[in-house]
């Protein structure tokens, strides 16, 4: 039997292509009420409808039983299926290519198969990348023309960009890929073609957008980004992830701004394709964007092949700032400590400021830059009036500190953090010494900051790595009103003694509580393990994972959970291993041998 490892990425794709209220639908009869839908709970017999479907959250729940969940865990548990099992049987459903997660057998051949099949996809995009500019040269008169003009953008800017035009038609993309003989199959897998679940047809996924390749850093085209003309949801479409399709490893033009970059000892980070192009167009071109996600490691580490200053310049707003924020710890554990360029009051984001300012003017703007640290430490910190909270922030920045692992920044960030919330230096650098030790001793990190492994360690990232019940902690700070529902099965999982204390503090703190965090930090504040928690705290708090809602949250919750019953498993295998090796009667290795091969099937299915 093939074996799958699949990404977060395909979860997160997956269900994103799939409707609850059709697969629920094949086992419950639904009938309508309001947005959501009803039925009679296949969990339990009963005969009023408590059972109730919501497609916009996508996800069931029972008001009788208190099942509930997304598509993946309904069908895991109808079917009884192990986690991946029922990963397979929706990805057929929703007719999304599984080979790709085939696991690797390490054989030649498997890496010729894996190879190839990055090929094929390699080859059906460029192929759409020519149709797509193409269909843009012809319709210059028409919408898509008329569009670039409004933003500025000349027919021959827009060819230099690689820009395209994917025309508002089901089936023209579709038609000339079978005209230049590209199998369907690799188009689906690439994701420029969608199957329909019931009927196995296919039809565009890019209808009447302009079409932004995204080039890998060779500058292989391998996916795009499509923005509506005008408004409309979403703005933009993306291809999905695939073999030649990461997100968390592409940055947006980052194949053609490198030498810029590299060139200039600089890099700038936007948000969005237009404002890289924006940018571009008027002569900055050591510019990348992220992909419409938060940045991540990987983002991190490519940049750094090319320059370790980077200047974030993202949106002026909300959004912008606590994005930026967010990227923060993952820049310092990659020992960089990033600029944020300012845009004034009333400009948007980056391609606003472009379009309002003259080339002399421009670049002044794009010189107003402060340290983000810094920015954070004034945002955060220096308003903060109550002693809890104060004390909080200090620790949740000196873990944040403790990512850095060149010892001269570590310094640098600590004078400001002395001088910025107006504290003696003496007193911020004791308690850094003391999470330090903290740290390196509850969370064996071995590699952290002033150990003895730090001159060595090649990789700071590695102290970012979150354990699974940190995950969880993380996202449960965020929404504890989660915490009874995964309980019973954190308790039983959870291995880590600090998280295991922190998560029952955060039970006892009851779902009525109105300001959960300072009830926790009181609580904590009278706990014998007071220090360590607390720094756990902040650590969490500082690197919590983004989860934008209840409903991620809760997947979030349910991967780690998942993660965390694999390493029971594989513990569980270890232990039979070693009492087999002793075993002498042979009923009980009998026994013993049989729990060994379930175990062994369990694993290698997940
Ligand atoms: P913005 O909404 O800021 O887009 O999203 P923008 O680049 O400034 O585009 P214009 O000026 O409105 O045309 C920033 C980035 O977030 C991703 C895209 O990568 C976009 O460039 N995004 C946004 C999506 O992936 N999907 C969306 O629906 C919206
Ligand atoms: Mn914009």
């Amino acid at each position: 039997m093939t074996s799958y490892s699949f990404p977060p990425e395909f979860v997160s794709d997956l269900r994103a292509r799939t409707n609850i209220v059709e697969v629920v639908g094949d086992y419950v009869s639904l009938t309508r009420a309001g947005v959501n839908y009803k039925g009679l709970c296949p969990f339990h017999g009963e005969k009023t409808p408590s059972f109730m479907v919501h497609p916009g959250k996508g996800i069931f729940h029972c008001f009788g039983c208190g099942v509930g969940g997304d598509a993946i865990t309904f069908i895991k548990k109808i079917e009884n299926l192990s986690y991946p099992e029922t990963l397979l049987r929706l990805a057929r459903r929703a007719g999304i290519d599984v080979t790709p997660y085939e696991r690797r057998q390490g054989s030649l051949e498997a890496q010729a198969k894996a190879r190839s099949e990055r090929e094929n996809l390699t080859r059906a995009v460029a192929a759409a990348q020519e149709f797509f500019v193409q269909r843009l040269r012809e319709n210059l008169n028409g919408k898509v023309g008329a569009y670039l003009e409004k933003r500025g953008i000349s027919p021959a800017q827009a060819e230099s960009f690689g820009l395209g035009f994917a025309p508002d038609s089901w089936s023209g993309l579709k038609d000339e890929l079978r005209r230049r003989g590209i199998p369907e199959a690799h188009a689906v897998a690439a994701g420029l073609l969608v199957r329909k679940e019931e009927s196995g047809r296919t039809y565009d996924r890019f209808r009447d957008r302009l079409m932004f390749p995204i080039h890998d850093v060779s500058g292989v085209v391998v996916g795009f980004g499509g923005r509506i003309l005008g408004e409309g949801e979403p703005k933009y479409l993306n291809s999905p992830e695939s073999a030649i399709f990461n997100k968390r490893r592409l940055l947006y033009d980052l194949h053609h701004a490198r030498p810029a970059i590299a060139r200039q000892g600089c890099a700038f980070l936007v948000e969005g394709y237009m404002d890289a192009l924006a940018l571009y167009l008027r002569g900055i071109d050591n510019v990348v964007a992220t992909l419409g996600t938060a940045l991540s490691p990987e983002n991190v580490q490519a940049v750094k092949r090319y320059t370790g200053r980077v200047a974030v310049f993202f949106d002026n707003d909300r959004a912008g700032r606590a994005a930026a924020f967010r990227a923060l710890p993952l820049f310092m554990a990659a020992g960089i400590m990033p600029d944020i360029v300012t845009l004034p009051e009333g400009v948007k984001d980056p391609d606003e400021l472009a379009a309002g300012l003259d080339d002399a003017g421009l670049r002044e703007a794009l010189e107003r830059q402060t340290p983000l640290f810094d920015l954070f430490l004034h945002q955060r910190g220096a308003g903060l009036e109550n002693y809890n909270d104060r004390l909080a922030f200090l620790r949740e920045v000196i873990a944040m500190i403790l990512l850095v692992p060149d010892r001269a920044l570590r310094g640098l960030a600590l004078r400001t953090t002395s001088e910025t919330l107006r504290l003696a230096e003496e007193i911020v650098l004791d308690e850094y010494r003391r999470l330090r030790k903290r740290s390196n001793r509850r969370f064996g990190n071995a590699a952290g900051p002033g150990s003895a492994a730090e001159a060595k360690s090649a990789d700071p990232a590695a102290s970012m790595s979150l354990q699974p019940e940190e995950i969880i902690l993380a996202t449960l700070i965020d929404y504890p009103e989660l915490v009874p529902e995964v309980e019973k099965e954190f308790l039983v999982r959870a291995r880590n003694q600090p998280c295991l204390s922190l998560f029952r503090e955060l039970a006892a703190i009851g779902k009525d509580c109105s300001d959960p965090g300072s009830a926790l930090l009181g609580r904590l504040a009278e706990h014998d393990d007071n220090e360590a928690l607390s720094a756990l705290y902040a650590r969490l708090v500082n690197l919590a994972v983004g989860v934008e809602d209840l409903e991620t949250a809760r997947r979030t919750i349910n991967d780690c959970l998942f993660s965390l019953e694999r390493r029971d498993s594989r513990e569980q295998s270890r232990s039979l291993d070693q009492e087999l090796s002793q075993c002498r009667d042979e009923e009980r290795m009998f026994e013993l041998l049989r729990r060994k091969m379930e175990l062994k099937k369990k694993l290698l299915a997940s």
